[in-house]
């Protein structure tokens, strides 16, 4: 098992409750499928929250990291199974009415059971219907879909599968499809629209009740670059599925559902299993790129008892760590939950640091 402690960051809530912990919990806690990372346990220990989760051993970004080294390859067949997988696990959020909000490759995770499991629920939320307002600053900026960059409040579930629909372009790629140099939402945009050309009349149409529309950049000179010319390697399936997925209008891009009967899973080469799938190799220290959710002390004593807590000591002490994430033996899992380590339903305290999290001050839990 893994263990995700959250520390004491600006997201917490007036309770002191870390929002990105709590979203986390809330969400995993009602749903069971083997593309979504499983949630063991929760509970308090001193002023964290550790959230204890199924074990996985690698990421989909070291994966594409480690084939752009040349470390292994991958194939269509097997690019078929990777988002036949992400894509089930998307279908599931979406009929549990749950928006991810943080797709991207290295939130996607390779289970010990050989699955591809969608993992970070820090920016997580039930769906609240149409029309109900949620904050835009939502994903990674380069994952981030049209609507939200346009200031949307009131969005769905097509944010999600914008950002899948980059991770499988970077998938064949090698490297993220939209990566602006700036961090702005009209760069972001800009990068886009010089990437896929800019939307048409009838989309523009489409998209005219959005905040920021009167900001589009749009460069009537610009036709951007032919998908195939973007995604190299890739079939006219794949590009279809590609194409259908990065619809500048939400309600035009492919759900879930429809992209799991995409001809391209169903035609051409049979897509790998998933245990001939390339895997990588676990990153070994932590994580780069994170918002750093290690640091904080976990002392003996407290809440949990001593044992417990020297529990959480040695795995510190010991266990390789991950972006905040440790990994216990199963003698370490016992110390902290078997031995008197009675798990807690109320959550205190957390991290979440980055702009992104800041944002969710603005929300209802
Ligand atoms: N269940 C898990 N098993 C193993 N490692 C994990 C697990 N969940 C997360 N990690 C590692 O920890 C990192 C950070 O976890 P994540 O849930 O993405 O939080 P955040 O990105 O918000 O800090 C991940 O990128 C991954 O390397
Ligand atoms: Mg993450």
């Amino acid at each position: 098992m893994a263990l995700k402690k959250f520390l004491l960051g600006e997201d917490r809530s007036e309770e002191g409750i870390s929002r990105s912990a709590v979203r986390e919990i809330k969400v995993l806690r009602e749903i069971s499928s083997p593309f979504v990372v499983r949630l063991y346990d929760a509970f308090v220990y001193k002023s964290n929250v550790w959230v204890a989760l199924e074990l996985c051993t690698g990421d989909l970004e070291a994966v594409i990291k480690a084939r752009r080294s040349g470390l292994l390859t991958y194939t269509e067949a097997d690019i078929k199974s990777y988002m036949f997988q992400i894509l089930s696990g998307l279908h599931h959020l979406e009929a549990h009415n749950v928006l991810h909000r943080d797709v991207k490759p290295n939130n996607i995770m390779f289970g010990v059971d050989g699955c591809l499991k969608l993992i970070d629920f820090g920016l997580s939320r039930v769906y609240p219907g149409p029309g109900t307002k949620c904050t835009p600053r939502v994903f990674n900026q380069w994952y981030r879909a049209p609507e939200l960059l346009l200031g949307a409040r009131a969005y769905g579930f097509p944010v999600d599968m914008w950002a899948c629909g980059c991770t499988m372009a970077e998938i064949f790629r090698g490297t993220p499809l939209f990566a602006s140099d700036r961090e702005s939402e009209l760069a972001q945009l800009s990068t886009i629209l010089k990437t896929l050309g800019p939307p048409s009349q009838e989309e523009l149409g489409k998209l005219a009740h959005l905040p920021h529309v009167g900001f589009l950049p749009l460069d009537r000179g610009t036709r951007g670059v032919p998908l195939q010319s973007l995604v190299p390697g890739a079939s006219d399936l794949a590009l279809d599925l590609i194409r259908n997925m990065l619809r500048y209008v939400p309600g035009e891009r492919v759900t879930p559902g429809e992209a799991l009967r995409h001809p391209f899973f169903t035609e051409g080469v049979p897509m790998t299993t998933a245990a001939e799938l390339p895997r990588g190799v676990p990153k070994k220290g932590r994580a780069g790129g994170g918002r750093g959710s290690t640091g904080g002390e976990a002392e003996a004593g407290g809440a949990m008892g001593a044992e417990a807590g020297d529990g959480a000591k040695r795995a510190r002490e010991e266990g390789p760590e991950e972006g905040g994430v440790k990994r216990l033996k199963g003698s370490e899992r016992d110390a902290l939950f078997e031995r008197g380590a009675e798990p807690q339903s109320r959550v205190v305290e957390g991290s979440g640091v980055d702009q992104s999290r800041r944002a969710l001050f603005e929300e209802e839990l």
